[in-house]
């Protein structure tokens, strides 16, 4: 049981620790009857702390289908509801996507994105890792985005990332590195990188930190059909002036190109779905 001034007891039974890191365990429990996910800070440290709870803030203001809603928090505790499937993380293990399956996800992201950028929300860390799969299937209204941790909100007072340089070299834009924080096409640039890697099964820059300091400018080939290219080329511009400006633009024009795909082959059956 977990009482706090400002906030209300809080019970989770059944916690299993799934995994503890930065101060932070992840477990999966039962709270009020449903299966949950929780975050609960297991340090003193006033950063992490700060950080915590910058990121329950942020979480308790977004509401999307394609968004892993906070359901509840106190002082050490973020809960959300468990999302029973896998991360695109772990779906690309098993191989790329197709590209309507891509395309699929991709489309996904970019709806929830559309939410949170118009709720003054850069999330600052899209990456296979936090979208989850209902399911495990690839499609776009089974796509839930989650971690809220790096995320800059407008509305917020505080920005406790500025300056930073936290994310993930791999889906991080150049600007992002050296420490720019709320521009929207900043995310534009990591769905590109998100995208890119559902195609090919690996992300686009072999050497990440070298193409961020500007010493590398290797790209791997353009993965997937040829009317995606101008789109990924664009989403991945080292100046965000060259990319789609908002998840709406980018949405917009994978749609179209979505249109002109050839259909899907039927699945296989005893084959991972796409
Ligand atoms: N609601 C959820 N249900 C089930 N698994 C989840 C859920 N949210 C996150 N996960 C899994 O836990 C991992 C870590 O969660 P995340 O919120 O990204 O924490 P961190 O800040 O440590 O990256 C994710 O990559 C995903 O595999
Ligand atoms: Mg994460």
């Amino acid at each position: 049981m977990t009482s706090t001034p400002g906030f209300p007891a809080l019970t989770v039974s059944n916690c299993a620790l799934l995994s503890q890191r930065g101060g932070v365990r992840l477990e999966r429990g039962c709270w009020q009857g449903r299966d949950v996910f929780v975050k609960t800070l297991d340090t003193a440290d006033p950063d992490i702390r700060q950080r915590f709870e910058h990121e329950g803030e942020v979480a308790r203001r977004l509401s999307h289908p394609g968004i892993v809603p906070l359901l509840t928090r106190s002082s050490e505790r973020l809960v959300f509801p468990w999302v029973a499937g896998c991360s695109l993380r772990e779906r690309l293990e098993h191989g790329p996507l197709s590209p309507y399956a891509a395309l699929e996800v991709t489309l996904g992201v970019l709806a929830a994105m559309q939410a949170f950028h118009e709720a003054g929300v850069v999330h600052h860390d899209l990456k296979p890792e936090n979208v989850m799969l209902l399911g495990g299937r690839s499609c776009a209204g089974c796509v839930r985005v989650t971690d809220f941790g790096m995320a800059h909100d407008r509305t917020l007072s505080s920005d406790l990332h500025q300056g930073t340089r936290m994310g993930t070299p791999q889906f991080m834009p150049p600007e992002q590195f050296q420490g720019v924080r709320g521009d929207p096409r900043s995310d534009v640039y990591a769905v590109g990188a998100l995208l890119f890697d559902c195609l090919a099964g690996e992300p686009p820059h072999p050497d990440a930190l070298g193409w961020l300091v500007g010493l590398s400018s290797v790209r791997l080939p353009l993965p997937g059909p040829a009317a995606l290219h101008p789109l990924l080329e664009s989403a991945l511009e080292r100046d965000p002036q060259r990319r789609p400006p908002s998840a709406r633009a980018l949405l917009r024009a994978l749609e179209e190109v979505r249109r002109r795909l050839p259909p899907e082959p039927p699945a296989i059956p005893g084959t991972v779905p796409a």
